[in-house]
């Protein structure tokens, strides 16, 4: 896995060149959803995050297997997921084409873009054979070039903003020093609110990759409850922070609370010189930590056997499927 989370540079600088397939019936909506799970889902909070200084209009990241009520003809429902296969997803694209919604979608095959081309929906078809967490920068690369095609312009041009990816050495010693931080104990990873999808990526690799539990903590409501949850540890040596870095006053005032608390503390510096470059820089970072992890713990980072539990468990439901079959 290290070596494809090292090729998102070139993976990502394909996806530019891939073209959106169909039309969109209109550019004028009231509000946007974004739905999709797991390592697809990540692309929606990252997108959410972008949007929500400059969207005019209401963004929504639904991680469910419903569109929230108000889901209408003046709709723009982007579904993404990288196996097309993803109960939730399929659900709340389903749903939302039957609520009169234009529909716009984002995966590599499956029942999603069978979906789209059947309904004549503008979709985008990233390269298969990956596991959905490394396909990341496709993914959400795809999901910027499909959103243009409505006017929603997310990047003023794609290489400089994958620069950041191409710094393999210095990536690869961050994230060793880091996976050494990181072991044996249970992360909880800070950030304000414009990095948590960052901090949630994190989170998800170390679970998936690492099979390891970790948690987010968001500021500022991080210091409105879980701050004082550091007042009394049950064991100093198994908690440690991994704070992510952003040039905020409440950061620097965390970083020092954390320290004052004497449990370990890692503050993750950034590259890049905007947002998106750098949540791809921290994500390439997470994916090699991560899988550094797995190999520290004799471990198979790409196996995910209870993941994949769930989902043979819900196709067994198949009250789940009721508007897809
Ligand atoms: C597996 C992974 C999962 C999947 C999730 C949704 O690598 O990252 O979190 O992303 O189960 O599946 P997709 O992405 O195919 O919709």
């Amino acid at each position: 896995m290290e070596t494809t989370y090292l090729r998102w540079y070139e993976s990502a600088l394909k996806v530019i060149n891939y073209v959106v397939q169909g039309s969109p019936r209109g550019k004028d909506f009231s509000e946007v959803v974004l739905a999709g799970m797991g390592g697809s889902g990540i692309v929606c909070d990252v997108i959410y995050t972008l949007l929500y200084d400059r969207s005019e209009i209401p963004v929504t990241v639904v991680k469910d297997f419903k569109p929230p009520s108000w889901v209408s003809s003046k709709t723009l429902v982007c579904g993404i997921s990288y196996s097309g296969n993803t109960l939730e997803t399929l659900n709340v694209v389903m749903k939302s084409l039957d609520l009169g919604a234009e529909v716009c979608v984002v995966s590599s095959g499956g029942k999603l873009v069978e979906i789209a081309k059947s309904r004549n929906v503008p979709h985008l078809i990233v390269d298969g054979g990956l596991l959905p967490r490394v396909a990341f920068p496709q993914l959400l690369i795809a999901t910027i070039k499909v959103l243009d095609i409505y006017g929603i312009k997310l990047v003023d041009g794609f290489d400089k903003l994958l620069e950041v990816l191409n710094f393999k050495d210095l990536t690869i010693d961050v994230s060793k020093k880091l996976a050494d931080f990181l072991k044996d104990s249970i992360p909880v990873i800070i950030s304000n609110f414009r990095y948590y999808p960052l901090a949630l990526r994190f989170k998800d690799e170390l679970n998936e990759n690492s099979k390891m539990m970790a948690k987010v903590e968001v500021i500022p409501e991080w210091a409105h409850n879980d701050i004082v949850g550091w007042e009394k540890l049950v064991d100093r040596n198994i908690i440690k922070a991994l704070i992510i870095w952003d040039e905020d006053p409440i950061i620097e005032f965390a970083v020092d609370y954390l320290n004052e608390s004497e449990v370990g503390v890692y503050i993750l510096k950034l590259l890049g010189n905007d947002l998106l470059s750098k949540i791809l820089y921290g994500s390439q970072i997470a994916g090699l930590t991560s899988t550094y992890l797995a190999e520290f713990r004799g471990i198979k980072a790409d196996e995910t056997k209870s993941i994949d539990r769930y989902k043979a468990f819900l196709r067994v439901k198949r009250s789940y499927l009721e508007t897809i079959i």
